[in-house]
């Protein structure tokens, strides 16, 4: 399968329900977060940058009678804009309404695409130069590809180095291209320049074979390699949160903030939870929910390593509180109740293995970037202030939803013995951390450093806000994908090809037995025929077997990969879109 080498194209036809922050009333920022959580599930791909962009600013005290904060925000393409159906007099179709408005925003915003700073801007030869440094980073074997599709080693994380001519690594992601296969690029290659600073050891007997991989993945040459990298690779993937989408204006004292977070928090526990709703609904809830527990191993089987760059150095007295938020994810020094160890418990209660990155192969870009986004403002100390806001945010919005995948774990794998404790332990412990974070951290550093740090505040909470429903949203979107895999595959793997047309010519390839074809992603839709010979195609945990005459299409923006069992096997892939 070939790499992805065309930029997305917006296709949706679905309603624009983005609008005009300056003509709408001033409407309290509780408002928000519910209008998230009833979002339809959208291709990332076509989510026009501007519909996730959010302007946020204190409004007049007569603006907002509950908060006297106004979060003047656009919303997704695709959502049911609760919003305006409050704002807008009675009588009027909100959503007509809604509409035209949104037409405009979106319009206006698109022309504003993302650009680099000028000041961040490189000039050619620098951005060769990077690149050249990025391709030997990744030409360490911790890098190649495996024999097995799911190493046993946490440190082999395959890289498609073949992607390298055709994804810019370089220039700033937006956030309609999270799901894309530059993202997954952008997004792997930093988790690991993270991670070659964190210690991975299997919790097995470690053989003679491991360690060649050991010495491989934590060679100080390529860790500082890989470091040289990390602030241009950390611009490319995050630069879109505070260039583009997240804006916070007018003067904030530590009262505003307060009633800020509180009433984001307060609006999100008022409403069920819609993943948890979502997943209910679909064909196979227990495969889906595997499927989410594989995207929170990414950063749950190490659970609070990225805060553990945020202890060191000297802060005062909201140092040590800190530490005790974090003691308590390190289970106060018992192992059997270490947040990782919890979360190991549950995986293995379902029949996944608990090592760490042993479904490297199945991480969405989105769900990288995640993980990554906790690395990246730890690591860079003058992003100190976004690092406490989305702390808060983690710690303030994990109760609720924990009880309801909690809830709704037990229910789908009923009888089966699913270990929730993991999510349980959060819902009560994080009651606490989320006040000990606000009052015994974020208010003190205000008091000490001033009102003028509360704007980055709130800029990492609303980022991780923001990365964490699209991550919500392109699992979903996944598993839907995997839904109708499986669908098509009790039909007979057969497509309507007069729904599509073809955007090029077929093109043909040949591979032999046991050739993998590592988990990527298309930023078109492509039909996909075998020919000759058969194949595993994965795009959840479980294959499809594909088999000489099966045709399927791959949507834009999903990640899938595939292993040859059956040679020699032929096929065939066109770029095709929706008539
Ligand atoms: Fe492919
Ligand atoms: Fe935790
Ligand atoms: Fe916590």
């Amino acid at each position: 399968m070939r790499p992805a080498d065309r930029q997305p194209v917006c296709r949706s036809k679905r309603r624009c329900l983005a609008h005009e922050p300056e003509k709408r009333r001033p409407v309290c920022p509780h408002r928000i977060q519910p209008l998230l959580d009833r979002a339809r599930p959208l291709r990332a791909e076509a989510l026009p940058s501007a519909m996730t962009s959010r302007r946020i600013s204190r409004c007049p005290p007569e603006g907002c009678a509950l908060r006297q904060i106004q979060a003047a925000s656009t919303f997704r393409a695709g959502m049911v804009c609760g919003l305006h159906s409050r704002a807008e007099p009675e009588g009027d179709d909100p959503t007509q309404l809604c509409r035209a408005r949104c037409a405009a925003s979106a319009a206006r915003a698109r022309a504003s695409a993302p650009t680099r700073p000028p000041s961040s801007q490189p000039d050619e030869r620098q951005e060769s130069e990077a690149m050249h440094s990025i391709q030997q980073y990744l030409s360490s074997p911790a890098f190649d590809l495996p024999a097995d599709l799911l190493p046993k080693t946490p440190w082999n994380r395959p890289f498609r180095r073949q992607d390298l001519g055709s994804v810019d690594l370089l220039g700033p992601l937006a956030a309609r291209e999270l799901s894309t296969n530059r993202s997954l690029a952008i997004h792997r290659i930093l988790l690991n320049i993270y991670e070659q600073s964190m210690l991975f050891l299997p919790q097995r007997r470690f053989e003679s074979h491991d360690l060649p991989s050991f010495r491989a993945f934590y060679d100080p040459d390529n860790v500082a390699l890989g470091q040289s990298n990390r602030v241009a690779l950390e611009r490319a993937a995050f630069s879109f949160l505070d260039d583009h989408e997240i804006k916070v204006t007018g003067r904030w004292e530590w009262e505003h903030l307060e009633q800020y977070f509180l009433g984001v928090i307060e609006r999100y526990e008022e409403e069920p939870c819609s993943l948890t709703a979502r997943i209910d609904a679909l064909d196979s809830p227990t495969t889906a929910y595997r499927y989410l527990l594989i995207q929170q191993a990414s950063d749950f089987l190490s659970e609070a390593s990225a805060m553990g760059r945020a202890m060191l150095g000297s802060f005062g007295a909201t140092q040590s509180e800190l530490m005790k938020v974090f003691i308590d994810e390190y289970g106060y020094g018992v192992h059997d109740r270490k947040h990782s160890t919890l979360f190991e418990r549950c995986c293995s209660s379902v029949g996944l293995d608990p090592e760490p990155h042993r479904y490297y192969f199945h991480y969405l870009p989105s769900s990288i970037a995640l993980t990554n986004y906790f690395h990246h403002v730890c690591s860079n100390k003058h992003l100190w202030f976004r690092y406490l806001g989305a702390l808060y945010y983690t710690e303030a919005s994990i109760p609720h939803f924990n009880k309801a995948l909690s809830r709704a774990l037990r229910k789908a794998f009923e009888g089966a013995g699913v270990d929730t404790r993991y999510f349980d332990e959060h819902v009560h412990i994080d009651q606490h951390h989320r006040r000990m974070v606000l009052d015994d951290v974020i208010r003190p550093t205000i008091a000490l450093c001033g009102a003028q740090v509360i704007p980055e505040m709130v800029i990492g909470f609303e980022s991780f806000r923001l990365l964490q429903s699209l991550a919500d949203r392109d699992c979903l979107e996944q598993l839907a994908f995997v839904e109708d895999l499986e669908r098509s595959r009790k039909g007979g793997f057969k497509v309507a090809r007069r729904a599509y047309e073809a955007v090029d010519a077929p093109l043909a390839f040949s591979e032999p037995k046991g050739e993998i074809s590592y988990s990527h992603i298309h930023d078109h839709d492509e039909l996909f025929t075998v020919e000759l010979g058969s194949m595993e195609f994965f795009a959840g945990i479980t294959p499809v077997v594909l088999e000489a005459g099966d045709s399927i299409i791959i949507p834009a923006g999903r990640l899938h990969g595939s292993r040859v069992i059956n040679e020699p096997c032929t096929y065939r892939v066109q770029k095709v879109r929706r008539r």
